[in-house]
């Protein structure tokens, strides 16, 4: 009796077993895009959560980018610390961590600007050969916009409602290489190596294109902005010289990322004459393609609350330069700002 239970009782579990057997034959993951799941031989058909696969994006990303390439990147960015929302906004936040994550990189440019080193190193995050910890190199930004809160970010806006930290002075600054309409080694002739390095490239197509630039202002300190506003203050009063002078801390040239440049036709001057020389209008046409942009265009002094200053050259990188010298746009605009 007790042998027949026993023997029914196999033939259930056979009978079970093989149902069970035959459900797990359905394929698991019916999205054919997907990597094949690991295969079993169906030795054990325990169900296992699924890990999701995230690919690093293979291109260039930046503020400002929308999609399911930064929506990778900011799960990815949360994968080795962060707690970004995977929104596909290439935002503020996602820029700060991008930021944060190359500072903590030994000797990475930092830029805030999704690239192939960065890719790079948040590979090897991910395979826990190196560590980081959010927020050790630059603090979160907080919600104060009147102040920079990423001074390091290329993209940064530096402006009349958005200022510098006084004391901030971005990293890697050097000289760059191209003529300067005086000589010997002072502060302004420097750029922070990623716009000196375009700047050196954007000269050299200048000489092949028979054209004579030369640069005239760059890096600026707090303090020295401090004392040029003011002597602008007193030859033309405060008004008037806040349309062409910035206040210490408002000033694109305390970021390292900003070169004015002239000409001997107008004497090495900056004045608005450049803009109709020949090198003014080679770098009207061609400076995007080092990543400059002319920050202070013709008829946006709406905008931009300075007048037009043809000199006043600003690195942001090449697809936003493109971008904004083709479509006529102020920094402000690119940026959703205004
Ligand atoms: N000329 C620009 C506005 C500056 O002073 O930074
Ligand atoms: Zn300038």
């Amino acid at each position: 009796m007790l042998k027949k239970g026993l023997s029914v009782a196999f033939a259930l579990m056979t009978l079970l077993f093989l149902v069970v057997a035959c459900n797990n034959q359905e394929p698991k993951d019916r999205n054919t895009n997907s990597a094949p799941t690991s295969e079993k031989n169906g030795q054990d058909m325990k169900e296992e959560p699924e890990e999701e696969d995230v690919t690093l994006p293979e291109t260039t990303l930046h503020k400002t980018d929308q999609g399911e390439s930064v929506q990778s990147l900011q799960e990815i960015l949360n994968k080795v610390g962060y707690s970004l929302t995977v929104d596909g906004e290439f935002n503020a936040m996602t820029t700060w961590a991008i930021t944060d994550f190359q500072m903590q990189q030994e000797g990475m440019d930092v830029s805030g600007i999704y690239n192939k080193a960065t890719k790079e190193a948040l590979r090897k995050s991910l395979e826990n050969e190196s560590s980081i910890e959010p927020a050790s190199g630059l603090a979160k930004p907080d919600n104060d916009k009147s102040t920079v809160s990423n001074p390091h970010e290329i993209l940064a806006l530096v402006n009349k409602e958005h200022a510098l930290p006084a004391d901030f002075v971005p990293r890697n600054l050097v000289k760059p290489d191209v003529r300067f309409p005086f000589t010997g080694s002072v502060p302004k002739m420097q750029m922070r190596q990623v716009a000196a390095d375009a700047l050196e490239e954007m000269f050299q197509a200048g000489d092949n294109a028979g054209i004579d630039l030369f640069a005239q202002s760059g890096y600026r300190s707090y303090d020295r902005q401090d004392a040029i506003f003011a002597s602008n203050v007193a030859q033309h009063g405060e008004k008037v010289a806040n349309t062409f002078s910035a206040r210490p801390g408002e000033s694109e040239h305390q970021s390292g990322l900003t070169m004015d440049v002239t000409s001997p036709d107008i004497g090495y001057e900056l004045t608005v004459e450049f803009g109709e020389t020949d090198e003014g209008k080679w770098v009207q046409q061609h400076a995007a393609e080092y990543g400059f942009i002319i920050r202070y265009p013709k008829g946006k002094k709406k905008i931009t609350k300075y007048q037009y200053e043809p000199w006043h050259l600003r690195y942001v990188g090449q697809d936003a330069a493109k971008e904004i010298m083709q479509k006529g746009l102020t920094l402000e605009e690119y940026l959703g700002v205004k």
